[in-house]
Protein backbone atom coordinates (compact mmCIF):
# COMPACT_ATOMS: atom_id res chain seq x y z
CA UNK A 1 0.00 0.00 0.00
CA UNK A 2 1.47 3.40 -1.12
CA UNK A 3 -0.16 6.53 0.34
CA UNK A 4 0.79 10.29 -0.54
CA UNK A 5 -1.08 13.37 -0.24
CA UNK A 6 -1.00 16.41 -2.25
CA UNK A 7 -1.16 20.20 -0.83
CA UNK A 8 -2.07 22.48 -3.25
CA UNK A 9 -5.04 24.90 -4.28
CA UNK A 10 -7.99 21.94 -5.77
CA UNK A 11 -10.76 22.19 -8.11
CA UNK A 12 -13.20 20.27 -9.77
CA UNK A 13 -16.74 20.49 -11.08
CA UNK A 14 -18.42 16.75 -10.66
CA UNK A 15 -22.20 17.77 -12.08
CA UNK A 16 -23.21 20.47 -14.97
CA UNK A 17 -23.48 23.91 -12.83
CA UNK A 18 -26.35 24.94 -15.25
CA UNK A 19 -28.35 22.34 -13.25
CA UNK A 20 -27.13 22.01 -10.22
CA UNK A 21 -26.24 25.63 -8.46
CA UNK A 22 -23.17 24.24 -5.76
CA UNK A 23 -21.55 21.73 -8.69
CA UNK A 24 -17.96 23.77 -7.69
CA UNK A 25 -16.03 22.33 -5.68
CA UNK A 26 -12.63 24.30 -4.45
CA UNK A 27 -10.33 24.22 -2.29
CA UNK A 28 -7.84 27.32 -1.63
CA UNK A 29 -5.33 25.12 -0.06
CA UNK A 30 -6.52 21.79 0.00
CA UNK A 31 -5.19 18.35 0.08
CA UNK A 32 -5.89 15.48 -1.73
CA UNK A 33 -4.97 11.98 -0.16
CA UNK A 34 -4.23 9.40 -2.66
CA UNK A 35 -3.75 5.53 -1.75
CA UNK A 36 -2.40 3.44 -4.70
CA UNK A 37 -3.84 5.41 -7.23
CA UNK A 38 -7.12 6.13 -5.55
CA UNK A 39 -8.30 9.43 -3.87
CA UNK A 40 -8.81 8.51 -0.38
CA UNK A 41 -9.50 12.25 1.20
CA UNK A 42 -9.69 15.39 -0.12
CA UNK A 43 -10.74 18.56 2.01
CA UNK A 44 -9.10 21.74 3.32
CA UNK A 45 -5.68 21.39 4.25
CA UNK A 46 -6.74 22.65 7.80
CA UNK A 47 -8.74 20.01 8.36
CA UNK A 48 -7.46 17.33 6.99
CA UNK A 49 -3.87 17.45 7.94
CA UNK A 50 -3.65 16.34 11.12
CA UNK A 51 -5.15 12.52 10.07
CA UNK A 52 -2.64 12.38 7.65
CA UNK A 53 0.44 13.63 9.47
CA UNK A 54 2.37 10.92 8.36
CA UNK A 55 1.61 10.71 5.08
CA UNK A 56 4.43 11.94 2.36
CA UNK A 57 3.05 15.37 1.38
CA UNK A 58 4.34 17.42 -2.08
CA UNK A 59 3.21 20.81 -2.04
CA UNK A 60 1.88 21.67 -5.96
CA UNK A 61 1.31 25.27 -6.72
CA UNK A 62 -1.34 26.60 -9.60
CA UNK A 63 -4.46 25.24 -9.27
CA UNK A 64 -5.03 21.04 -9.31
CA UNK A 65 -7.93 20.15 -12.13
CA UNK A 66 -9.43 16.56 -12.50
CA UNK A 67 -7.11 15.09 -15.68
CA UNK A 68 -9.07 16.48 -19.50
CA UNK A 69 -10.69 14.47 -21.08
CA UNK A 70 -11.33 14.42 -24.71
CA UNK A 71 -14.22 13.05 -25.91
CA UNK A 72 -13.80 12.38 -29.68
CA UNK A 73 -10.73 12.68 -30.96
CA UNK A 74 -8.60 10.44 -33.65
CA UNK A 75 -5.06 9.26 -33.25
CA UNK A 76 -4.40 8.37 -37.09
CA UNK A 77 -4.85 11.54 -38.05
CA UNK A 78 -2.31 13.94 -35.14
CA UNK A 79 0.39 14.17 -38.36
CA UNK A 80 -2.85 15.86 -40.48
CA UNK A 81 -3.67 18.51 -38.36
CA UNK A 82 -3.25 21.39 -39.90
CA UNK A 83 -4.16 20.35 -43.38
CA UNK A 84 -5.34 23.47 -45.69
CA UNK A 85 -8.23 24.18 -47.96
CA UNK A 86 -10.89 21.98 -47.97
CA UNK A 87 -14.34 21.25 -45.43
CA UNK A 88 -15.34 17.68 -44.28
CA UNK A 89 -15.86 15.55 -47.30
CA UNK A 90 -12.86 17.12 -49.69
CA UNK A 91 -10.87 17.16 -46.36
CA UNK A 92 -11.36 13.58 -46.11
CA UNK A 93 -10.78 12.48 -49.33
CA UNK A 94 -7.58 14.65 -49.86
CA UNK A 95 -5.89 14.37 -46.33
CA UNK A 96 -7.27 12.05 -44.08
CA UNK A 97 -8.06 8.57 -45.87
CA UNK A 98 -4.38 8.60 -47.15
CA UNK A 99 -3.08 9.29 -44.05
CA UNK A 100 -5.26 6.16 -42.47
CA UNK A 101 -4.35 3.90 -45.44
CA UNK A 102 -0.80 4.17 -43.79
CA UNK A 103 -1.53 2.59 -40.64
CA UNK A 104 -2.05 -1.03 -42.57
CA UNK A 105 1.44 -1.07 -41.23
CA UNK A 106 1.38 -2.24 -37.93
CA UNK A 107 4.97 -0.62 -36.92
CA UNK A 108 3.09 2.76 -38.22
CA UNK A 109 0.73 2.31 -36.18
CA UNK A 110 2.86 1.66 -32.65
CA UNK A 111 4.92 4.57 -33.66
CA UNK A 112 1.86 6.98 -34.14
CA UNK A 113 0.01 5.97 -30.49
CA UNK A 114 2.87 5.93 -28.81
CA UNK A 115 3.15 9.70 -30.03
CA UNK A 116 -0.22 10.71 -29.74
CA UNK A 117 -1.05 9.59 -25.83
CA UNK A 118 2.12 11.61 -25.02
CA UNK A 119 0.89 14.41 -26.97
CA UNK A 120 -2.53 13.93 -24.72
CA UNK A 121 -0.65 13.73 -21.70
CA UNK A 122 1.54 16.74 -22.51
CA UNK A 123 -1.70 18.49 -22.63
CA UNK A 124 -3.26 17.60 -19.16
CA UNK A 125 -5.54 14.76 -21.42
CA UNK A 126 -5.54 11.46 -18.82
CA UNK A 127 -8.29 9.61 -21.09
CA UNK A 128 -10.26 10.10 -24.48
CA UNK A 129 -12.77 8.08 -26.36
CA UNK A 130 -10.52 7.80 -29.49
CA UNK A 131 -11.28 7.10 -33.22
CA UNK A 132 -8.60 4.52 -34.66
CA UNK A 133 -9.02 3.16 -38.36
CA UNK A 134 -10.17 0.79 -40.14
CA UNK A 135 -8.14 -1.58 -38.84
CA UNK A 136 -8.25 -4.37 -36.76
CA UNK A 137 -4.22 -4.02 -35.09
CA UNK A 138 -4.58 -0.44 -35.09
CA UNK A 139 -6.96 -0.45 -32.14
CA UNK A 140 -4.33 -3.09 -30.30
CA UNK A 141 -1.64 -0.83 -31.26
CA UNK A 142 -3.71 2.09 -29.11
CA UNK A 143 -4.58 -0.03 -26.19
CA UNK A 144 -1.22 -1.66 -25.72
CA UNK A 145 0.62 1.93 -25.63
CA UNK A 146 -2.51 2.97 -23.04
CA UNK A 147 -2.06 -0.24 -21.08
CA UNK A 148 1.87 0.35 -20.43
CA UNK A 149 1.06 4.37 -20.04
CA UNK A 150 -2.04 3.08 -17.50
CA UNK A 151 -4.48 5.31 -19.03
CA UNK A 152 -8.25 5.38 -19.39
CA UNK A 153 -8.70 4.89 -22.89
CA UNK A 154 -11.88 4.16 -24.82
CA UNK A 155 -11.69 3.29 -28.70
CA UNK A 156 -12.86 0.73 -31.25
CA UNK A 157 -12.22 -0.40 -34.80
CA UNK A 158 -13.49 2.01 -37.11
CA UNK A 159 -15.88 0.35 -39.64
CA UNK A 160 -16.79 1.56 -42.65
CA UNK A 161 -17.49 -0.83 -45.77
CA UNK A 162 -18.23 1.92 -48.43
CA UNK A 163 -14.76 3.68 -47.70
CA UNK A 164 -12.33 4.30 -50.21
CA UNK A 165 -10.19 1.76 -51.73
CA UNK A 166 -8.04 0.32 -49.78
CA UNK A 167 -9.47 0.97 -46.40
CA UNK A 168 -13.43 -0.43 -46.21
CA UNK A 169 -14.44 -3.82 -44.70
CA UNK A 170 -16.88 -5.99 -44.86
CA UNK A 171 -20.04 -6.27 -42.97
CA UNK A 172 -18.80 -9.43 -41.69
CA UNK A 173 -15.01 -8.63 -41.33
CA UNK A 174 -16.40 -5.62 -39.36
CA UNK A 175 -18.47 -7.94 -37.02
CA UNK A 176 -15.69 -10.63 -36.57
CA UNK A 177 -12.97 -8.06 -36.20
CA UNK A 178 -14.57 -6.09 -33.65
CA UNK A 179 -15.97 -9.14 -31.71
CA UNK A 180 -12.31 -10.18 -31.48
CA UNK A 181 -11.38 -7.15 -30.13
CA UNK A 182 -13.86 -6.77 -27.65
CA UNK A 183 -12.64 -10.25 -26.23
CA UNK A 184 -9.62 -9.88 -26.45
CA UNK A 185 -9.50 -6.65 -24.25
CA UNK A 186 -12.08 -7.10 -21.96
CA UNK A 187 -11.55 -6.01 -18.43
CA UNK A 188 -7.68 -4.96 -19.76
CA UNK A 189 -6.28 -2.34 -17.75
CA UNK A 190 -8.65 1.07 -17.82
CA UNK A 191 -9.97 0.37 -21.26
CA UNK A 192 -12.46 0.61 -23.21
CA UNK A 193 -14.42 -0.90 -26.26
CA UNK A 194 -16.69 0.97 -28.88
CA UNK A 195 -18.42 -0.05 -31.84
CA UNK A 196 -17.49 2.73 -33.96
CA UNK A 197 -19.17 3.03 -37.29
CA UNK A 198 -17.13 6.03 -39.38
CA UNK A 199 -20.39 7.56 -40.38
CA UNK A 200 -23.58 7.29 -41.78
CA UNK A 201 -22.21 7.42 -45.24
CA UNK A 202 -19.65 5.01 -45.29
CA UNK A 203 -21.78 2.12 -44.07
CA UNK A 204 -23.92 -0.05 -45.86
CA UNK A 205 -27.62 -0.81 -44.07
CA UNK A 206 -25.80 -4.44 -43.58
CA UNK A 207 -23.08 -2.93 -41.60
CA UNK A 208 -24.67 -0.75 -39.65
CA UNK A 209 -27.15 -3.15 -38.65
CA UNK A 210 -24.64 -5.42 -37.66
CA UNK A 211 -23.14 -2.18 -35.73
CA UNK A 212 -26.61 -2.90 -33.61
CA UNK A 213 -26.34 -6.31 -33.47
CA UNK A 214 -23.08 -5.69 -31.76
CA UNK A 215 -24.28 -3.55 -29.27
CA UNK A 216 -27.21 -5.80 -28.56
CA UNK A 217 -24.41 -8.35 -27.35
CA UNK A 218 -22.27 -6.36 -25.80
CA UNK A 219 -24.05 -4.36 -23.56
CA UNK A 220 -20.95 -2.62 -21.74
CA UNK A 221 -19.48 -0.95 -25.18
CA UNK A 222 -19.82 2.03 -26.50
CA UNK A 223 -21.28 3.80 -29.86
CA UNK A 224 -19.12 5.90 -31.54
CA UNK A 225 -19.86 7.72 -34.48
CA UNK A 226 -20.18 11.45 -36.19
CA UNK A 227 -23.34 13.23 -36.40
CA UNK A 228 -24.56 16.25 -38.65
CA UNK A 229 -21.80 17.81 -38.49
CA UNK A 230 -21.24 19.79 -42.18
CA UNK A 231 -23.96 20.89 -44.40
CA UNK A 232 -22.55 18.63 -47.32
CA UNK A 233 -22.59 16.14 -45.44
CA UNK A 234 -26.23 16.04 -44.00
CA UNK A 235 -27.55 16.76 -47.49
CA UNK A 236 -25.67 13.58 -48.89
CA UNK A 237 -27.33 11.57 -45.76
CA UNK A 238 -30.63 12.88 -46.65
CA UNK A 239 -30.22 11.67 -49.96
CA UNK A 240 -28.85 7.99 -48.76
CA UNK A 241 -31.66 7.82 -46.36
CA UNK A 242 -34.59 9.07 -48.00
CA UNK A 243 -37.05 7.15 -45.67
CA UNK A 244 -35.15 8.68 -42.61
CA UNK A 245 -36.83 11.73 -40.51
CA UNK A 246 -33.58 13.28 -40.34
CA UNK A 247 -29.81 11.97 -40.08
CA UNK A 248 -30.19 10.83 -36.23
CA UNK A 249 -33.02 9.08 -37.43
CA UNK A 250 -30.92 7.19 -39.93
CA UNK A 251 -28.76 5.68 -37.24
CA UNK A 252 -31.76 4.99 -34.62
CA UNK A 253 -33.38 2.54 -37.22
CA UNK A 254 -30.08 0.12 -36.36
CA UNK A 255 -30.62 0.62 -32.79
CA UNK A 256 -27.53 2.75 -32.83
CA UNK A 257 -29.42 5.74 -30.45
CA UNK A 258 -28.67 4.80 -26.76
CA UNK A 259 -27.99 5.71 -23.43
CA UNK A 260 -24.28 4.72 -24.45
CA UNK A 261 -23.91 6.68 -27.82
CA UNK A 262 -21.88 9.41 -28.16
CA UNK A 263 -22.37 11.14 -31.01
CA UNK A 264 -19.75 14.17 -32.34
CA UNK A 265 -20.50 17.53 -33.40
CA UNK A 266 -24.22 17.51 -34.27
CA UNK A 267 -24.16 20.64 -35.10
CA UNK A 268 -27.31 20.40 -37.76
CA UNK A 269 -29.91 19.08 -35.75
CA UNK A 270 -33.79 19.62 -36.08
CA UNK A 271 -35.63 19.80 -32.78
CA UNK A 272 -36.48 16.15 -33.00
CA UNK A 273 -33.62 14.80 -32.97
CA UNK A 274 -32.83 16.84 -30.42
CA UNK A 275 -35.39 15.77 -28.28
CA UNK A 276 -34.96 12.13 -29.03
CA UNK A 277 -30.91 12.25 -28.22
CA UNK A 278 -32.32 13.52 -24.91
CA UNK A 279 -34.79 10.71 -24.61
CA UNK A 280 -32.38 8.25 -25.63
CA UNK A 281 -29.75 9.66 -22.79
CA UNK A 282 -27.26 9.66 -26.24
CA UNK A 283 -24.69 11.93 -25.64
CA UNK A 284 -22.82 14.65 -27.68
CA UNK A 285 -19.29 15.32 -28.03
CA UNK A 286 -18.99 19.29 -29.00
CA UNK A 287 -15.80 19.96 -31.26
CA UNK A 288 -15.84 23.50 -31.77
CA UNK A 289 -12.03 24.16 -32.52
CA UNK A 290 -13.00 21.41 -35.31
CA UNK A 291 -16.13 23.10 -36.29
CA UNK A 292 -14.48 26.34 -37.31
CA UNK A 293 -11.40 24.58 -38.69
CA UNK A 294 -13.47 22.62 -41.34
CA UNK A 295 -16.14 25.61 -41.84
CA UNK A 296 -19.35 23.45 -40.33
CA UNK A 297 -20.82 26.19 -37.98
CA UNK A 298 -20.71 26.41 -34.42
CA UNK A 299 -23.02 24.38 -31.48
CA UNK A 300 -25.70 25.57 -30.68
CA UNK A 301 -25.53 25.31 -26.95
CA UNK A 302 -29.06 27.17 -26.49
CA UNK A 303 -30.90 24.51 -28.56
CA UNK A 304 -28.73 21.73 -26.54
CA UNK A 305 -29.76 23.05 -22.98
CA UNK A 306 -33.35 23.63 -24.28
CA UNK A 307 -33.43 20.20 -24.55
CA UNK A 308 -31.33 18.95 -21.69
CA UNK A 309 -28.79 17.30 -23.62
CA UNK A 310 -25.62 15.78 -22.39
CA UNK A 311 -22.77 17.41 -23.54
CA UNK A 312 -18.96 16.53 -23.05
CA UNK A 313 -15.88 18.16 -25.19
CA UNK A 314 -14.22 16.74 -27.74
CA UNK A 315 -10.71 18.44 -29.94
CA UNK A 316 -11.56 16.07 -32.85
CA UNK A 317 -7.80 16.09 -33.83
CA UNK A 318 -7.40 16.00 -37.20
CA UNK A 319 -9.96 18.18 -37.98
CA UNK A 320 -9.60 19.79 -34.60
CA UNK A 321 -6.69 22.45 -34.03
CA UNK A 322 -5.69 21.89 -30.84
CA UNK A 323 -5.25 18.90 -28.64
CA UNK A 324 -5.61 21.26 -25.66
CA UNK A 325 -8.92 20.82 -23.67
CA UNK A 326 -8.27 24.70 -22.32
CA UNK A 327 -7.99 25.50 -25.94
CA UNK A 328 -11.08 23.65 -26.78
CA UNK A 329 -12.50 25.02 -23.63
CA UNK A 330 -12.08 28.72 -24.87
CA UNK A 331 -12.81 27.76 -28.34
CA UNK A 332 -16.42 26.59 -26.88
CA UNK A 333 -16.63 30.24 -25.57
CA UNK A 334 -16.42 31.58 -28.80
CA UNK A 335 -18.89 28.72 -30.55
CA UNK A 336 -21.80 29.84 -27.67
CA UNK A 337 -21.29 33.44 -28.00
CA UNK A 338 -21.44 33.26 -31.75
CA UNK A 339 -25.17 31.86 -30.91
CA UNK A 340 -26.20 34.29 -28.22
CA UNK A 341 -25.40 31.54 -25.25
CA UNK A 342 -22.89 32.73 -22.39
CA UNK A 343 -20.37 29.77 -21.39
CA UNK A 344 -19.51 30.28 -18.29
CA UNK A 345 -15.62 28.58 -17.47
CA UNK A 346 -16.76 26.84 -14.86
CA UNK A 347 -19.23 25.11 -17.25
CA UNK A 348 -16.46 24.84 -19.68
CA UNK A 349 -14.29 22.89 -17.10
CA UNK A 350 -17.36 20.84 -16.46
CA UNK A 351 -17.59 19.87 -19.99
CA UNK A 352 -14.14 18.87 -20.36
CA UNK A 353 -13.89 16.61 -17.37
CA UNK A 354 -16.90 15.34 -15.34
CA UNK A 355 -19.44 15.97 -18.62
CA UNK A 356 -17.01 14.18 -21.30
CA UNK A 357 -16.66 11.20 -18.46
CA UNK A 358 -20.46 11.09 -17.94
CA UNK A 359 -20.54 10.56 -22.18
CA UNK A 360 -18.06 7.89 -21.87
CA UNK A 361 -19.77 6.20 -18.59
CA UNK A 362 -16.18 6.49 -16.54
CA UNK A 363 -18.17 9.22 -14.17
CA UNK A 364 -17.63 6.72 -11.28
CA UNK A 365 -14.54 6.26 -12.24
CA UNK A 366 -12.89 9.60 -13.01
CA UNK A 367 -13.45 13.29 -13.68
CA UNK A 368 -14.16 14.97 -10.52
CA UNK A 369 -11.14 14.04 -7.75
CA UNK A 370 -14.02 12.63 -5.48
CA UNK A 371 -13.29 10.21 -2.97
CA UNK A 372 -13.40 7.07 -4.79
CA UNK A 373 -12.04 8.07 -7.93
CA UNK A 374 -8.98 7.50 -9.58
CA UNK A 375 -6.19 10.11 -9.14
CA UNK A 376 -5.64 11.78 -12.33
CA UNK A 377 -5.02 15.02 -12.09
CA UNK A 378 -3.52 18.60 -13.85
CA UNK A 379 -1.03 20.67 -12.45
CA UNK A 380 -2.28 24.04 -14.07
CA UNK A 381 -0.13 27.03 -14.08
CA UNK A 382 -2.08 30.17 -14.52
CA UNK A 383 1.75 31.96 -15.17
CA UNK A 384 2.87 29.84 -17.93
CA UNK A 385 3.29 32.67 -19.81
CA UNK A 386 4.07 36.20 -19.58
CA UNK A 387 0.88 37.12 -20.39
CA UNK A 388 -1.36 34.83 -18.46
CA UNK A 389 0.85 35.94 -15.37
CA UNK A 390 -0.33 39.32 -16.25
CA UNK A 391 -3.52 38.94 -16.51
CA UNK A 392 -4.33 36.51 -13.96
CA UNK A 393 -2.19 38.22 -11.28
CA UNK A 394 -4.45 39.07 -8.80
CA UNK A 395 -7.55 38.02 -10.56
CA UNK A 396 -10.73 35.71 -8.79
CA UNK A 397 -11.01 32.08 -9.64
CA UNK A 398 -13.43 32.40 -12.64
CA UNK A 399 -11.18 35.18 -14.15
CA UNK A 400 -8.04 32.85 -13.85
CA UNK A 401 -9.73 29.84 -15.18
CA UNK A 402 -11.32 31.38 -18.14
CA UNK A 403 -8.12 32.82 -18.71
CA UNK A 404 -6.44 29.48 -19.05
CA UNK A 405 -9.07 28.71 -21.62
CA UNK A 406 -8.65 31.58 -23.94
CA UNK A 407 -4.66 31.93 -23.33
CA UNK A 408 -3.83 28.89 -22.23
CA UNK A 409 -2.50 25.14 -23.76
CA UNK A 410 -0.01 22.53 -23.65
CA UNK A 411 2.34 25.46 -21.78
CA UNK A 412 -0.22 25.80 -19.05
CA UNK A 413 -0.03 22.17 -17.76
CA UNK A 414 2.58 22.25 -15.45
CA UNK A 415 2.52 17.99 -14.69
CA UNK A 416 0.00 15.54 -15.49
CA UNK A 417 -1.02 12.42 -13.06
CA UNK A 418 -2.34 9.38 -13.88
CA UNK A 419 -3.28 7.16 -10.93
CA UNK A 420 -1.47 9.50 -8.69
CA UNK A 421 2.04 9.35 -10.31
CA UNK A 422 3.38 12.14 -12.06
CA UNK A 423 2.99 11.07 -15.89
CA UNK A 424 4.22 14.11 -17.46
CA UNK A 425 6.15 17.26 -16.27
CA UNK A 426 6.73 20.61 -18.54
CA UNK A 427 10.54 20.77 -19.57
CA UNK A 428 10.95 17.76 -19.67
CA UNK A 429 10.54 14.73 -22.95
CA UNK A 430 7.07 12.41 -22.73
N1 LIG B 1 -16.90 12.35 -40.44
C1 LIG B 1 -16.54 11.15 -40.92
N2 LIG B 1 -15.23 10.92 -40.70
C2 LIG B 1 -14.76 12.02 -40.07
C3 LIG B 1 -13.47 12.39 -39.59
O1 LIG B 1 -12.49 11.66 -39.69
N3 LIG B 1 -13.38 13.62 -39.01
C4 LIG B 1 -14.45 14.45 -38.87
N4 LIG B 1 -14.29 15.62 -38.28
N5 LIG B 1 -15.65 14.12 -39.32
C5 LIG B 1 -15.82 12.93 -39.92
ZN1 LIG C 1 -14.15 13.18 -35.67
Amino acid sequence: MTRRAFRGEILSVAHDPRDHPHAVRHEADGLLVVEDGIVVARGAYAELAGAHADVPTERLDGILVPGFIDAHVHYPQMDRIASHGAQLLDWLDRHIFPAEKAFADRAHADAVAAAFLGELLRNGTTSALVFATVHEHSVDALFEAALARRMRIVSGKVLMDLGPEGLADTPDSARAESEALIRRWRGRGRLGYAVTPRFALTSSDTQLHAAGALLTEHPEVLLHTHLAENVHECAAVAARFPEARDYLDAYDRFGLVGARSVFAHGVHLPDRACARLAESGAGIAVCPSSNLFLGSGFFDFGQADAHGLRLGLGSDVGAGTSFSMLRTAGHAYEAALSREAALDPFRALYLATAGSAALLHIDDRVGALEPGQEADFVQLDPAATPLLARRTAGATLAERLFALQILGDDRAIRRTYILGECAWERGTRA
